[in-house]
């Protein structure tokens, strides 16, 4: 469960997140809707702790997600896609990201063929598509098999398929 209580952001005179309460419960799925500026990545970022409130506060299960002692395993989050390191290939981002967890390889892979992007598990996320990032991105959030999966425009840029089938998707030229 998700809860947000009169959350608000400031940043300087503006207020972007202003006195924003709600319930996320779980086993559903929930659109968060509204133009572009609303606040909705600002929510997402304070509610991963890269953003602190101004006033108010929001929890998963009752705590803060920096409170959390294993935070992938509770929620999973893509909030920017193109957020792996360039140099680093898809699957040493996975490794890298699941080490605190004790998260390896076997995982790692099985991720990575889920969103259709096991064909370039070796290869680095900097020469990645819009859409080959967005199922890397889509990958990290999945890696701990998290109860809770928090994306931010989780469908951008991507194609019908991924890469590890046949189709005509480019996962050669990284
Ligand atoms: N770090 C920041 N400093 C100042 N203003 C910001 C910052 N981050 C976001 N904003 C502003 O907050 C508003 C909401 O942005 P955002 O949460 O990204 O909206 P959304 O995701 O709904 O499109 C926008 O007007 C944006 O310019
Ligand atoms: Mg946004």
């Amino acid at each position: 469960m998700i809860v947000s209580q009169n959350l608000t952001k400031r940043y300087g005179e503006k207020t972007v997140v202003d006195d924003l309460s709600f319930t996320v419960r779980p086993g559903v799925v929930t659109g968060f809707l509204g133009p572009n500026g609303a606040g909705k990545s600002t929510t997402m970022r304070m509610l991963v702790g890269l953003d602190r409130p101004t006033r108010g506060e929001i929890t998963i299960g009752g705590r803060r997600y920096q409170d959390l002692s294993d935070p992938v395993r509770h929620l999973g989050v893509m909030l920017d896609a193109r957020s792996a390191n360039p140099g680093r290939t898809a699957l040493d981002h996975l490794l890298v990201v699941g080490e605190t967890h004790g998260i390896g390889r076997p995982r790692a892979h099985e991720v990575l063929e889920m969103v259709g992007i096991g064909a370039v598990a070796d290869k680095r996320a900097g020469g990645f598509s819009l859409g080959m990032s967005q199922r890397l991105g889509i990958a990290t959030a999945l890696i701990g098999d998290p109860a809770t999966l928090v994306l931010d425009e989780p469908v951008n840029g991507l194609d019908p398929t991924g890469c590890s089938g046949s189709g005509t998707f480019s996962c050669d030229s990284p």
